[in-house]
């Protein structure tokens, strides 16, 4: 999977535009992304004493449905955006948010028996080091759920079109946004997502697609 994203730039960005982020994702999503996170987060199956981390959480919202879905669970957010990581913590309560990357994890092997990563993996210069990240933290029979943009097909073009002008209206920060776009086109398809997994050792568990497959689920299960 080739990028060519600056982490500095990508962190900066974020950082700038945090106090839109959920405002504007509302916007753009037609208010779905609240629903579809609710969704993917129901096919897991997290017990009382599961531990569970969620990577590139942003302002915290699959930490709060995994929460919500399983308060005994443990639950903790990671992100390298310190101002996504702040709004995470007024926001979402009853889960530790801490200041992270993805592709340096302070966690030893096998520690998680849920990893979980929404519109993170895209932003990720070594998206590859990251996957194999997850797949170190995670415990033998664990699960990895990434959730991002699925297939670019005539619904995905017309949201490409779309995505520039309402952001444009509420936003100033028009570059993110068309990074946004930019990043989505780049992105690999689900299946070639999938066949990276794999190859990192994760076999498929389940793929769920929402939205005219524009947006894409795939569950990965660790069996060694
Ligand atoms: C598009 S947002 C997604 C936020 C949230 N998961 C959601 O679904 O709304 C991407 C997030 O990934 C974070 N991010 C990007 N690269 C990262 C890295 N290497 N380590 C940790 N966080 C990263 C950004 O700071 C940003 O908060």
């Amino acid at each position: 999977m080739k990028s060519d994203k600056n982490p500095e730039t990508i962190q900066t960005m974020f950082n700038m535009i945090s106090e839109k982020y959920d405002f504007i994702n509302n916007v753009i999503s037609f208010g779905t992304q609240k629903c579809i996170k609710k969704r993917c987060i129901k096919l897991l199956d997290i017990k009382p004493n599961s531990n569970v981390v969620d990577l590139c959480c942003g302002t915290g919202d699959l930490a709060y449905l995994i929460k919500r879905q399983q308060p005994k669970a443990s639950v903790m957010g990671i992100d390298f955006s310190e101002n996504m990581i702040e709004i995470a913590k007024d926001k979402v309560k009853g889960v530790n948010f801490f200041l992270g990357d993805a592709t340096a994890l302070p966690f030893p092997d096998n520690t998680f028996d849920f990893v979980t990563m929404g519109f993170g993996l895209r932003n990720i210069q070594n998206a590859e080091k990251a996957i194999e990240e997850v797949y170190r933290i995670l415990k033998p029979n664990g699960e990895f759920l990434h959730l991002d943009f699925g297939e670019k097909n005539i619904i995905s073009f017309l949201f490409d079109k779309f995505v520039p002008v309402t952001s444009g209206l509420f936003s100033n920060n028009s570059y993110a946004y068309r990074y946004l776009i930019n990043s989505k086109k780049m992105f690999l398809s689900p299946n070639e997502l999938i066949k990276d997994f794999e190859s990192k050792g994760f076999k498929l568990k389940q793929r769920k697609d929402f939205i005219f497959k524009i947006i894409s689920c795939q569950i990965m299960k660790k069996y060694s």
